[in-house]
């Protein structure tokens, strides 16, 4: 069975100025310390990038990360943010297509897209989220709904493409709500999108991918969740807030 290193990453939303962000990290490096067995990413708001970058260029285990970006590389997009504006702050990461982008700023499986097409093309880790809603999962439909968002969010990448790309399974009713999925419940979901990433693309990428977890992940469930088969580690919101809490969601990911 492939190796696959787990990766949590601490998706900060719109919280944190720059004078917090740098507190938050300072006190995250001094108790992440040398632990390196997980990949470690941190996605503050784009104000807080630049000074972040500062205080982690001499920490190799924590990682840059974004939680948005555009995909045109410059141009008359008022308000918006390139790959090669991220690149210049040794940002390696980008989240893609998060629920609340696709909610509140309706971006759809063809902008998730072009969105991660250009990441890559900039030599970024694009984290490509999918999730079903509420209804979705009472229905019986998420099996479709996350088949349409992987088919269509991932359209005409190859093997190669694939190998830099991180999925986040993300239920939108287990974000900031405190509900979260059964360990049982997402590892099942997490198997479909392998079986699915299989048809579509190939056996040996759904076999290599990183499937994170996410929604409502905790210091108490992180361990449940992240020793399950299937998920090879986590994207925290609310809970990544918090340096010690946070750390020990790290830590935990990777107790046996
Ligand atoms: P949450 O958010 O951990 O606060 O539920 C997760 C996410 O939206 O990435």
């Amino acid at each position: 069975m492939i190796n696959r290193k787990k990766i949590i990453a601490g998706n900060w939303k719109m919280n944190k100025t720059q004078a917090e962000a740098r507190a938050l990290v300072e006190d995250l490096i001094r108790e992440i310390g040398k632990f390196d067995e997980a990949e470690i990413v941190l996605c503050p708001p784009f104000t807080a990038l630049s000074a972040v970058s500062e205080l982690l260029s001499p920490v190799p285990n924590i990682r840059l990360g974004a939680q948005n970006m555009h995909e045109a590389a410059s141009g008359a997009y008022t308000g918006e943010i390139s790959a090669t504006m991220l690149r210049e702050l040794y940002v390696r990461y980008v989240i893609i297509g998060h629920s609340e982008r696709r909610q509140y700023f309706h971006e759809d499986n063809a902008t998730v897209n072009r969105k991660t097409k250009a990441a890559l093309a900039a030599e970024l880790r694009p984290i490509v989220c999918v999730g079903e809603t509420l209804p979705e999962r009472e229905s019986d439909k998420w099996k479709s709904v996350l088949e349409t968002q992987l088919r269509e969010g991932l359209a005409g990448f190859g093997d190669k493409e694939l190998a830099d790309i991180i999925i986040a399974y993300e239920p939108v009713w287990a974000i900031g709500t405190g509900k979260t999925a059964t360990p049982a419940q997402a590892e099942e979901t997490h198997q479909w999108i392998r079986k699915v990433l299989a048809t579509h693309f190939s056996a040996a990428v759904a076999e290599r991918i990183r499937i994170q977890y996410g929604g409502s992940v905790k210091t108490e469930n992180a361990k449940e969740l992240l020793s399950m088969p299937d998920i090879d580690g986590a994207l925290v919101g609310g809970a990544s807030l918090d340096a010690r809490g946070f750390t020990a969601i790290i830590k935990n990911a990777c107790l046996k």
